[in-house]
């Protein structure tokens, strides 16, 4: 978790300036807030990072990739092919704007391939919402072509991927909209926050309006403000976008650790035995906050988790039996359990969630097993973490030998 880290002096100054004022709403009272605006501050932290030509700051990552969506038009009967590999967030936003989730294969970058998009291709397919999973990103040269030869709209859920990029794009901005968590454990954390991207100044117009119920923030009387979309509150407080303003200015150099760390341990695991890495299509743009391990099967990835419990070696996550990130546990949406009918329960699912076919999936996920990077080990910790986690693959594969 490496923003809360670092969490200091920083972020008690920034949250100290809208203290002061008590001007906690982002928008108006321009007399009241003696010139602090710590939500415009936080989007400009974000551009200068990114060189996103708009940045929008919301509630949370999942209000931003709803805005994403909803922005690049996606509703009602859309068909949106999605990773089954992701936060559950991403399935949940087009989900609750109408569209019509289409899983389709991942592989070892850990998100959807081109190849896995073009089988889940039907007539109606409208979208797609890629996500970049565990600090990563997806092959960008193969899925834009393939977006571009069936003209598709790509929406990207860099909800973990914030400071990532592909090639010297950053995540987020090679579609439609993109967007970003800044939640509590992400690289940067406005405790609660997340931050809509795009190149397109009527895409950002779009989620601005739907973003704070339809108002276009022309002028300075909130009041006699037009509506030219029907929208919601997924507005951010400035206290949140305070401590967000603080923490993404501590990115570019929380990442050089994060990438430091992430190689030191790389290097001392690559002649381990059954280890082997997720594939990063860009290693100079990782944002490196996962070390992703994979096992050579999901058995083996199995006793490697066991024997890590028994030995206390901590700090990773087991997708495969996690209950938010991987479909298999996703008995909710599989069995569609709403609080009140959605689109989907009316116009039919496009796939019988119940029983998908995902075996691609399902063995890279069965082989992942993910250590979050953190930016202040020391040598000897990760000389440790390194050890404890080579003697567990060592057992681990003493089964197969
Ligand atoms: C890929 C992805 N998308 C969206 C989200 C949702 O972000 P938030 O928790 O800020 O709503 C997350 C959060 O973990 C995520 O990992």
């Amino acid at each position: 978790m490496p923003g809360t880290e670092l969490y200091g002096a920083e972020e008690r100054k920034e949250l100290n300036d809208v203290l002061e004022t008590g001007i906690f709403f982002r928008y108006n009272h321009d007399a009241q807030r003696n010139n602090i605006w710590k939500a415009k501050d936080f989007e400009q932290e974000v551009k200068n990072i990114t060189g996103a030509g708009y940045a929008h700051a919301v509630s949370s990552g999942s209000a931003a990739i709803m805005a994403a969506l909803s922005a690049a038009g996606i509703g009602t009967g859309d068909e949106v092919i999605v990773p089954p590999f992701t936060y559950i967030a991403t399935i949940e936003a087009v989900l609750l704007l109408g569209g019509l989730p289409v899983f389709a294969e991942i592989d070892e970058t850990l998100c959807l391939s081109a190849e896995g998009i073009r089988k889940a291709l039907t007539p109606k397919t409208k979208a797609v919402c890629l996500v970049h999973m565990c600090g990563g990103m997806a092959d960008m040269d193969a899925i834009m072509a393939l977006v571009k030869e069936k003209n598709l709209i790509l929406v990207e859920d860099a909800g973990q991927a914030f400071a990532a990029s592909y090639k010297g794009v950053y995540t987020g901005l090679f579609g439609k909209a993109g967007a970003y968590s800044f939640d509590f454990f992400k690289i940067a954390t406005a405790g609660e926050g997340g931050i809509f991207v795009t190149n397109d100044e009527h895409t950002y117009k779009m989620a601005d309006s739907f973003c704070d119920h339809g108002h276009d923030h022309i002028g300075s009387n909130r009041g006699m403000e037009n509506h030219p979309v029907i929208g919601f509150n997924f507005r951010i407080s400035e206290l949140h976008a305070a401590i967000g303003v603080a923490q993404t200015r501590k990115v570019p150099a929380i990442r050089e650790k994060n990438r430091h760390n992430k190689a030191y341990l790389e290097n001392k695991l690559a002649k381990v035995n059954g280890i082997g890495f997720a594939k990063v299509c860009d290693p100079d743009g990782d944002s490196a906050t996962f070390l992703n391990l994979l096992l050579p099967d999901t058995e083996s990835a199995k006793r490697m988790v066991e024997e890590m419990n028994k030995a206390g070696v901590s700090g990773f996550n087991y997708w495969y039996v996690n209950m938010y990130h991987f479909i298999n546990q996703w008995e909710h949406i599989k069995e569609l359990k709403t609080t009140s009918k959605l689109p989907v329960e009316v116009l039919g699912a496009p796939q019988d969630y119940k029983n998908l076919d995902l075996p691609k999936t399902q063995e890279v996920i069965g082989r992942l097993i993910s250590f979050g990077v953190r930016c202040t080990w020391t040598e000897a910790q990760m000389d440790e973490l390194a050890k404890g986690i080579a003697a567990c693959a060592e057992k681990a594969m003493a089964v197969n030998a």
